[in-house]
């Protein structure tokens, strides 16, 4: 089965271990080093089987690729996953055990892949492996490290929607525009300040019904049902949850004018661009949009860029999903194709 999966992969390498005294599988993929290390956050997860971490690792570790080459960023795409039987809680002695024994095998790949936080992972476990190896970021603050790349993130997102706006309008004008963020987490409820600060309605979902009142409290937005996004009427679809959000049975549903929000893989196919496409709704590509994060953590902790840089560059996100929407335009193909595009020429340029 591990055969099988690796051998219908296009990626660099990937370094398997069964750690026997945490019985933890551990999968670093290095999906690319052209533009540089392959970086990608560790995923801490429970599967069925083994193969599901291996098969989320080479998935992840290649859309990292993509996003690095698209965020203009000097790494590769690269991704760990840490199987475990359960996730061991914050804080305790047996996380910290299976986050030294994880650092060590980071550390004897000797840079090429370098680790971040990601699903069930955050600053202080970052902290714990950087005891062990330089080859982190997102340590917090603290510990020398950027932290929470979230509100990184989520200025990203503003801008991405304001670019997205104008394209569709004429103007980046957000003042009465209807945004619904599905999803008011670390994200989310930074995105729901940035786009009140601009003017516009917000409408707040969440699983946590009393996350969307706060944040909906905060920016004198409004609430819709977890289960009412899909269908809801707003001008701006903002995904800011889970993936898998956009396909064939939501998508003739959707009453928005765009979709532009922060959450990973939110295609539940790749062919679900065009669907979108058919429906006349403008889709902002999720890595691209949501590459903030990467963009925090790479300007704050490898390139040492100062605040001004570092807003230009979140800003700079808009002005690249303007340059893929006349692209996707021009060329007769979905915004999803023009991102992937872009992402292949440029590590191709550099080969
Ligand atoms: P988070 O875990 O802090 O927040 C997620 C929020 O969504 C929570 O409030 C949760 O209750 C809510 N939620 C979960 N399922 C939901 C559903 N079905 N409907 C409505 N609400 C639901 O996560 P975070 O960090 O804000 O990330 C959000 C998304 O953005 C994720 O897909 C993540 O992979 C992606 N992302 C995050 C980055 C970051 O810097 N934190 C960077 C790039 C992508």
């Amino acid at each position: 089965m591990f055969e099988e999966l690796l051998e219908r992969w296009d990626g660099e390498q990937v370094a398997v271990r069964y750690d026997e005294p945490t019985r933890a599988w551990m999968f670093l993929g290095v999906h690319s080093t052209v533009l540089g290390p392959a970086m990608g956050g560790t995923r801490l997860k429970t599967y069925r089987q083994p193969e599901d971490g291996l098969r989320d690792v080479l998935r992840l570790s290649a859309a990292m690729s993509y996003k690095q080459a698209a965020a203009g960023v000097p790494y590769g795409g690269g991704k760990a996953v840490l199987a475990v039987a359960a996730v061991p809680a914050p804080g305790s002695t047996e996380r910290r055990t299976l986050l030294l024994r994880y650092a060590a095998l980071v550390e004897s790949l000797h840079g090429t892949y370098v680790t971040a936080a990601d699903m069930n992972t955050a600053a202080p476990d970052m902290d714990v492996i950087g005891e062990r190896t330089t080859h982190v970021l997102g340590r917090s603050p603290d510990h020398g490290g950027a932290g929470d790349p979230a509100p990184g993130t989520a200025l990203g997102v503003f801008h991405g929607i304001r670019s997205t706006w104008q394209h569709v309008t004429g103007s980046p004008d957000l003042t009465g525009v209807t945004v619904l963020i599905q999803g008011v987490g670390s994200v989310g409820d930074r995105l729901a300040d940035h786009l009140h600060e601009a003017g516009a309605d917000v409408i707040a979902a969440d699983a946590d019904p009393a996350r969307a009142e706060k944040t909906a409290e905060r920016v004198g937005g409004s609430v819709v049902d977890a289960d009412g996004v899909i269908g809801a009427t707003c001008d701006v679809y903002a995904p800011c949850a889970t993936g898998a959000v956009l396909t064939a049975a939501t998508i003739p549903r959707l009453a928005c004018r765009i979709v532009a929000g922060a959450a990973n893989n939110q295609l539940g196919e790749p062919g679900d661009a065009a669907l979108l496409r058919q429906r006349g709704i403008l889709y902002a590509p999720d890595y691209v949009i949501n590459a903030g994060g990467v963009i925090h953590l790479a300007g704050y902790e490898t390139l040492g860029w100062d605040e001004a840089m570092m807003q230009a560059r979140l800003a700079g996100i808009g002005e690249t999903l303007l340059g893929l929407y006349e692209t996707a335009e021009r060329e007769g193909i979905t915004t999803a194709e023009a991102a992937d595009r872009l992402a292949r020429e440029r590590i191709a340029a550099r080969a």
